[in-house]
């Protein structure tokens, strides 16, 4: 017999417990920073050095992570569930926790891409991206980042996941930024949808949804019960 798939949907939140900081909570990035002084286009243009120091400064945090037992608990789920993972999240925590399929929305902070030539994306190995780190065309390298006002190319994929699933997990996101939360109006009637956050997400009420209000780890430690 097919496995169930299952569709987990995962922001800021997931991350939480291995240290790295949500978005919009008290004390979030977003406070300490102008979302359009560090991530948005024009950022790039007019101060890449700035731009440059905040995804450097988080990349260098992410090599100190490590995943939480709220990642590894999803990637459990694979034992008995095909699992896909839709992440809004830049890290790689996802992918060290041993999950097989995650299709990254909002870019991935590990890797760089050429400022000319988007194919060109390269794994990076140390944390520090410099003005003057160039593709082998030699253009400027960039964060591989989804910026705010760009196109977010994995989303029509996302649909078509978040369309198969038999059943939907949200963990740890406030579903404030579009079109990422949007995917959520593609899931089919009568879905089971779970959702872990100790906050209120802005969810538009469904049916046959379950609320989990416990942080990532605690949550997937009740939801693995239930589903195993
Ligand atoms: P937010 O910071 O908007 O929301 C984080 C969510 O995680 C909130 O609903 C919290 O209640 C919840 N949360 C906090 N701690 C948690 C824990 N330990 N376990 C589970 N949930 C917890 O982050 P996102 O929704 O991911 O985009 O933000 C979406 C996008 O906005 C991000 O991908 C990023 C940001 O700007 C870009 O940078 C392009």
């Amino acid at each position: 017999m097919d496995k169930q798939k299952i569709v987990v949907f995962s922001g800021a939140g997931m991350s939480a417990e291995s240290g790295i900081m949500t978005f919009r909570e008290m004390g979030g990035l977003w406070e300490q920073y102008d979302v359009t002084e560090v991530a948005s286009p024009i950022a790039w243009e007019n101060s890449p050095q700035l731009v440059m120091d905040f995804y450097n400064q988080r990349r260098k945090q992410l090599f100190e992570c490590e995943p939480n037992e709220g990642h590894l608990l999803i990637a459990k789920l694979e034992d008995k569930y095909d699992v896909e993972i839709v992440t809004q999240n830049v890290d790689d925590l996802h992918e060290r926790a041993g999950s097989s399929k995650i299709l990254h929305l909002h870019g991935e902070l590990k890797k760089a891409r050429s400022t000319a030539d988007e194919s060109l994306v390269y794994e990076m190995d140390h944390w520090e991206l410099k003005l003057g780190d160039v593709c082998e065309k030699g253009s400027q390298l960039r964060p591989h980042i989804v910026w705010f006002g760009e196109a977010v190319p994995a989303m029509d994929d996302a649909i078509e996941l978040v369309r198969q699933a038999d059943i939907v997990l949200v963990v740890g996101t406030s579903l404030s930024v579009y079109p990422a939360a949007g995917l959520l109006s593609y899931i089919e009637n009568n879905i089971p949808i779970y959702v872990i956050d100790p906050g209120s997400p802005a969810f538009t009420p469904k049916e046959n949804i379950t609320f989990i209000a416990e942080k990532a780890s605690v949550g997937m430690e009740q939801l693995t019960q239930k589903l195993f």
